[in-house]
Parts: structure tokens; C-alpha cells; sequence
């Protein structure tokens, strides 16, 4: 523990000698990332990239910027002095503020990035990334990929060069800068407002830096100030060739040895990064603690000077949004409990096939109390912060979690809910009893109060992305719970560049144009209303269940009831319970109230909610006592 006590030792940055090494044989320039194995009790910390907008022609807009980097639109507009709605040029410099991290020695700000067709490390880490990153540092923090074979859809973790300041120069941020042909240490120093001395003291000699490499650049102010010139990218100069693929097979034979051997030596030594990092949370929590009760809150930033007042003024040089950080995190350590992998392994046989559910989650038994697994890559990292905020009786209750460092696995633990999904009460095929209207209305009713209470009452709002019938859990008294936050995203209005959801589901202005609001929810929620009518599946055989919506709804004799009835699960009417048609013609406004085109003209979950309660009332009413009424087609058994 005592390595995480504050010092007054002033940083050394030490390169990473191998790579600096092996990249020095093969162009194109490698950044080689920062070690911060000499002072890790300044991080984390708020730190600054200077990202130029539009190097890849499709992240032009915050939005689309803020998403790749996984910061909200509103943080980046505010330290690029921008409006939420600038719209942005070719070449734009902007300031991605970033949670700098130490992690196995390297510092660094870890991004999830899902690779798509055609993407390598080499091309992300130039192209999407600006240079911020580099490839060989891609292949450190992802041991277990293979960067040669990378699957479509898996996510990676790129690592945005960061570095956090000592007190001993007075700088208060570091902005980690691509150095561009053309740039100076001049001319950097007079746009950031610091010197060349500076400079040179973080960089080494001005001579030694290559283009495209990152540099580091200590201010003074925080926000720092915005730089105003916009740089048009620069064809690649003949002195770099970059490779045709990705790393390991650009490189020659002794430069692949050497990033084999180094990315086996880090793979041993590294991937307890994610252990620190917990542990030094933990310990900072503690330690905030006990300032807090030694009343020395007045402390302010800058007040450490000559940073001889040691660990505690240390403390108290971070940002709001640092401390808003360790808010999050101890809030889940607070209210999770932390398994072992010990206890999940004996708790499900070793993940057997015995105890799988379905894909990826296990049922497992702790405690005499049955448990859902469920096994995920550490990007599970956003589902905690959202579960984190969301306590409701149709929402799927997170107990705990537990992390694998050495297999990059986290896995979360879930109640268990006894029934299983929606999906598969209503689709499987050969199971004895089928849902009847009332516990439909009652799943329909339940799974409303669950996303309204996602959408209304957390901030920043909450889109769950991915609702669908197999994201609907039946427990013991058939009561419905939302699933599988894993998608979701806080932010009302984020613009998204990957395409997620399901097929079916997903709401038409989503494909367009990525939209991302709680719109795009209730979408997917009139399909599953249709799913409960109609018992069938929201796409078979390439046809897709919405799209018959309308034309049951076309007055061309006035009889939608009867296309309705035809229309309708059959299960339904088989049923003992009887059931009053106006109640399904009602549920069927609603739904296609919910399927409008334009998102605007959907109701919100709260009209849903009430609008469903006001037809369950009418039909307990009806079906207690047995009457059926209904305007024209009436159905009874
Ligand atoms: C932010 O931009 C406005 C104009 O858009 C300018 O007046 C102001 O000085 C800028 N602030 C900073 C800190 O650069
Ligand atoms: C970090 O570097 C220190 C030496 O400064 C070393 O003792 C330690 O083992 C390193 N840790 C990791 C995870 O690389
Ligand atoms: C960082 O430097 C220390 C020596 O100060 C070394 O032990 C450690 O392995 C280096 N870490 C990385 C990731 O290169
Ligand atoms: C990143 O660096 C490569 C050279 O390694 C260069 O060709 C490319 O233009 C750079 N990307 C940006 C956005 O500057
Ligand atoms: C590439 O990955 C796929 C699936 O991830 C795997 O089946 C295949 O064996 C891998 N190929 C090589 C050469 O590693
Ligand atoms: C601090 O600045 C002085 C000169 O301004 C320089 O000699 C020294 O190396 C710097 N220290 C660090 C850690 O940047």
C-alpha cells in the first residue's frame, strides 16, 4: 500500500525502451506511450488530447467525436470553448478531456473501440485515433487478441497517450499533441501558452521527436486554451512508409521478435492493471475519507506550490470531474459485493455446459441463493455505471461483480429470475402453456413501468438501445424485468457510429442517422406489444413484424377489429380465461402509436404507462365478471 503514498519525487518520463527501439528500425514513427511505474500516486488525473476533427471524414460533429472517445458531447464542446451544436470543420482542433490512469506502467486513457470491416490498429490508431495512440501500444494492452485476425465486432481497447503532471513545474494538465510536419516547439509553446524549456523537459530535444508522434504539452489554465489553427492532414512524407497491415507482420523478423517478447513480458507483469487500478481507488476512497474528517476540504487547487505539503494537499489537486470519477467507482464498491473467480467457479462447475442459461450467462448457486452469471469483456465497465443508478421492480437487480484481470473478463452477478425470457414463453415452440391476455397486459403494463423509470428518473436519461423480448425476464409470478443494460448509454441525444440493437427492433431513424433517444425505446417497445398480440417473432423467415402494422390499420371497411382477430396469437383465444377484444384492439393503438416513423409523434413511456393501466383496469373489470363487450367482433374462450 505504501507505494500509493504520495511523494514529492519529481516524474522522470522513461521511454519504453524495447519499442522505442524497434520502432526506430521500421518507420512509420510509433508514439511508444508514457511509463509511469516511477510516480503512480499522481494518477489518476484530468488530462487533455488535442484530437483534430475529421481525419476520418465521418466524425465530424461533437457528437460523433465525443462517442469514439466515450466522453459526452457537453465535456468535449465545453474544453473545446464550443457550443453542444458547433458544427465543425475538416482539420479542427478540439480538446478531449480524458481521465489519465496509470495501468501496468503505462499511463493512459483506455478506449473502447468495436472494429469494423476493413479496420486494423495500424488504420485506428492513425486515422480514427489522430495519432494519439499507437499500434504497437494496441497490441500491449490487448494481449489477448491477435491483431492480425481481428473479428468484426469485437472491441478493443486503445490506449489515448496521456500523462499526469508533478507539482514540481506547476503545470496543472498535460495535453498529450500529434506533432505535425510543419510544427515547432515555438510554435507549439505560443499556442498552449508555455515555453520551449517545457517542452523540452517533458519531450527531450526538439530534434528527436518524428512527425505523427505524440508529444506532451504542460499547461497552465483548465481548461487549456484552444488552439485556433486548423491543420489539413498532411500527405504522408516520403521518409515514413506505412505499413500495408497491421504491426506484427510489417515489421521485419527482429522487430516482431522483439514486440512478441515485450507484449509476453507485459502480458505477465500488465494485466494486474486492472487490480491496481481498483486497489488504488480503494485506497484513495479510504483516504478521502479520512481527509474529509480531518476538515482540510478548504484546501483548494494550485494550493500544493512547491508540492512539499505531501500526500494530503496532493489529494486535493484534482479536477470535479475526477472526483465525480471516484464518486462512481466507490458508490459500486460500496453497494456490490465483490466475488472471487473462486466462488463463480465453484458455484457453476467450472462454467459448465450443465449450468449455462444462454449465451453467455450462468446459473450459479451461492450462499444456498441462485445467481445469473453473466460473463462479459471489461467494457461491462458502463453497465455498472448504469445499474449503478437504477433501482426499480422491472429492472433486472445487479448484485455484484467480480473481475479476471488475466482473461480481461468481468463478470457482473444478477438476480435470478426463475422464468426465463418473454422471447421464449412466446416463441418457443412445444411448451405446454402459453401466456394468456391478462399476464400479457401485465408483462406489457410492467415492462412500461420499467423503462419509464429508466427514462424519467435517472440523470443524466437512460436509453436501454436493445429492448426485445429475450431482454424481458419473467420471474416466479410471471412479473416482467428489463435485461441487459450492456448497450446502454446515459446521454439523451448521443449520435452514435455503431450500429447496435436488433434486427426488428432497432427504430428506422436509428439506421439513418444513428439517433440515439429514448424514442428509439419506445420503438422497439411497440414491437414487442406486437410480439404479445400476435404471438409471433419480430423477424422470421425476412419478414419484419412492424411493418404489417399499418396495413391493419387501413380503413378499408372499417373492420380492423376482424383483421385484428385474424391477425392475433391463436394461443389467445384457447385460453380459459376469456378476454375482452376491445382490450387488444386498445394494446394494438398503442403499439402502433409507438411505431411511428417520426419519433416526435411517439408517445413517451409515461403516456404508454398510463394509457396501458387505464385498459388494464377496463379489462379486469370485464373479465372478473365475465362480460365481453365489444363493438363489433366479440370473442369469448
Ligand atoms: C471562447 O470563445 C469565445 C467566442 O466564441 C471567446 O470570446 C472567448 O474568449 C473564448 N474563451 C476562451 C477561454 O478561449
Ligand atoms: C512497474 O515498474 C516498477 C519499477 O519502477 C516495477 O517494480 C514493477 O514491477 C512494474 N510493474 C508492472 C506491472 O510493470
Ligand atoms: C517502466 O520503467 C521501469 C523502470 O523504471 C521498468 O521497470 C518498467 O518495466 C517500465 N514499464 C514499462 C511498461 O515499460
Ligand atoms: C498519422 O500518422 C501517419 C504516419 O504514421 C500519417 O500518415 C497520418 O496522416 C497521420 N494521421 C493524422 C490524422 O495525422
Ligand atoms: C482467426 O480467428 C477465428 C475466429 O476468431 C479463428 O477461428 C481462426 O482460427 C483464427 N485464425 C488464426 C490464423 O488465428
Ligand atoms: C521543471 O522545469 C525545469 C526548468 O523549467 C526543468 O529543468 C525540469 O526538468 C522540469 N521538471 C520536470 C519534471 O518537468
Amino acid at each position: 500500500m505504501h507505494h500509493f503514498v504520495p511523494t514529492t519525487i519529481s516524474l522522470l518520463v522513461i521511454s519504453l525502451h524495447l519499442l522505442r527501439t524497434s520502432s526506430q528500425a521500421t518507420p512509420p514513427p510509433t508514439s511508444n506511450g508514457y511509463n509511469c511505474s516511477s510516480d503512480r500516486s499522481i494518477y489518476p488525473c484530468q488530462a487533455y488530447a488535442l484530437y483534430r476533427a475529421g481525419a476520418d471524414p465521418t466524425l465530424l460533429d461533437l457528437a460523433s467525436v465525443g462517442d469514439l472517445f466515450g466522453v459526452s458531447r457537453l465535456s468535449l464542446a465545453r474544453a473545446s470553448n464550443l457550443t453542444a451544436t458547433s458544427p465543425l470543420v475538416p482539420g479542427q482542433p478540439l480538446l478531449v478531456p480524458l481521465t489519465c490512469a496509470c495501468s501496468s506502467n503505462l499511463s493512459y486513457f483506455p478506449v473502447s473501440y468495436r472494429i469494423a470491416p476493413g479496420d486494423t490498429y495500424y488504420l485506428v490508431s492513425s486515422k480514427n485515433f489522430g495519432n494519439l495512440t499507437s499500434y504497437p501500444v494496441v497490441e500491449v494492452v490487448n494481449p489477448s487478441l491477435v491483431p492480425t485476425n481481428l473479428s468484426v465486432g469485437v472491441d478493443v481497447v486503445f490506449p489515448i497517450f496521456c500523462q499526469c503532471p508533478t507539482t514540481k513545474n506547476g503545470s496543472l494538465a498535460i495535453v498529450t499533441y500529434s506533432f505535425q510536419v510543419g510544427d515547432t516547439f515555438a510554435s507549439i509553446a505560443s499556442e498552449f501558452g508555455t515555453d520551449v524549456q517545457s517542452l523540452v523537459s517533458l519531450n527531450g530535444k526538439e530534434a528527436s521527436v518524428q512527425a505523427y508522434t505524440t508529444i506532451l504539452v504542460p499547461v497552465s489554465r483548465i481548461p487549456p486554451p484552444v488552439i485556433t489553427r486548423a491543420v489539413v492532414p498532411q500527405p504522408p512524407s516520403t521518409a515514413s512508409v506505412p505499413p500495408s497491415t497491421v504491426s506484427a507482420e510489417s515489421g521485419n523478423g527482429r522487430r516482431k521478435g522483439v514486440v512478441v517478447g515485450l507484449a509476453v513480458a507485459l502480458g505477465i507483469i500488465g494485466l494486474l492493471w486492472l487490480v491496481s487500478l481498483l486497489g488504488l481507488l480503494l485506497v484513495w476512497r479510504r483516504r478521502r475519507r479520512w481527509e474529509e474528517e480531518r476538515g482540510k476540504r478548504s484546501n483548494k487547487y494550485r494550493g500544493g506550490g512547491g508540492g512539499g505539503g505531501g500526500g494530503g494537499e496532493r489529494r486535493f489537486e484534482r479536477s470535479t470531474s475526477d472526483d465525480k470519477l471516484m464518486a462512481d467507482i466507490s458508490e459500486w464498491l460500496d453497494k456490490y459485493k465483490v466475488y472471487r473467480i473462486e466462488e463463480l467457479m465453484e458455484a457453476t462447475g467450472g462454467f459448465s455446459e450443465g449450468s449455462l442459461i444462454q449465451g453467455s450467462v450462468y446459473k450459479g448457486l451461492m450462499d444456498g441463493e441462485v445467481y445469473a452469471i453473466k460473463k462479459m469483456k471489461w467494457n461491462a465497465r458502463d453497465e455498472l455505471k448504469i445499474l449503478q443508478k437504477v433501482n426499480h421492480t422491472n429492472l433486472v437487480k445487479l448484485e455484484g461483480f467480480c473481475i479476471e484481470p488475466d482473461a480481461g473478463t468481468c463478470y457482473l452477478i444478477y438476480e435470478y429470475i426463475e422464468n426465463g425470457s418473454l422471447h421464449s414463453w412466446l416463441h418457443d415452440r412445444g411448451r405446454a402453456h402459453k401466456l394468456d391476455w391478462r399476464a400479457r397486459l401485465r408483462i406489457a403494463l410492467d415492462l412500461a413501468h420499467g423503462l419509464q423509470y429508466i427514462h424519467e428518473h435517472t440523470w443524466p436519461r437512460v436509453v436501454h438501445k436493445d429492448i426485445k423480448s429475450s431482454n424481458v425476464l419473467l420471474d416466479s409470478k410471471m412479473r416482467a424485468k428489463v435485461a441487459n443494460f450492456g448497450l446502454a448509454k446515459s446521454g439523451c441525444n448521443a449520435v452514435t457510429t455503431h450500429i447496435v440493437g436488433t434486427q426488428g427492433y432497432v427504430a428506422p431513424e436509428y439506421l439513418v442517422d444513428g439517433l440515439v433517444t429514448t424514442k428509439m425505446d419506445v420503438f422497439a417497445y411497440g414491437v414487442v406489444l406486437l410480439e404479445l398480440v400476435s404471438g409471433r417473432e419480430a423477424v422470421s423467415e425476412g419478414e419484419i413484424l412492424w411493418m404489417e402494422v399499418e396495413g391493419i390499420f387501413e380503413n378499408k371497411d372499417g373492420r380492423v377489429e376482424g383483421r385484428i382477430m385474424a391477425w392475433m396469437d391463436k394461443a389467445l383465444m384457447m385460453g380459459e380465461q376469456s378476454m375482452s377484444m376491445d382490450s387488444v384492439v386498445n394494446v394494438m393503438h398503442i403499439a402502433r402509436a409507438c411505431l411511428q416513423k417520426d419519433p416526435a409523434k411517439r408517445p413517451s413511456m409515461v403516456d404508454v404507462a398510463y394509457t396501458l393501466s387505464k385498459a388494464d383496469e377496463l379489462f379486469s373489470d370485464f373479465s372478473e365478471d365475465g362480460l365481453m363487450v365489444g363493438s363489433g367482433d366479440i370473442v369469448a374462450r
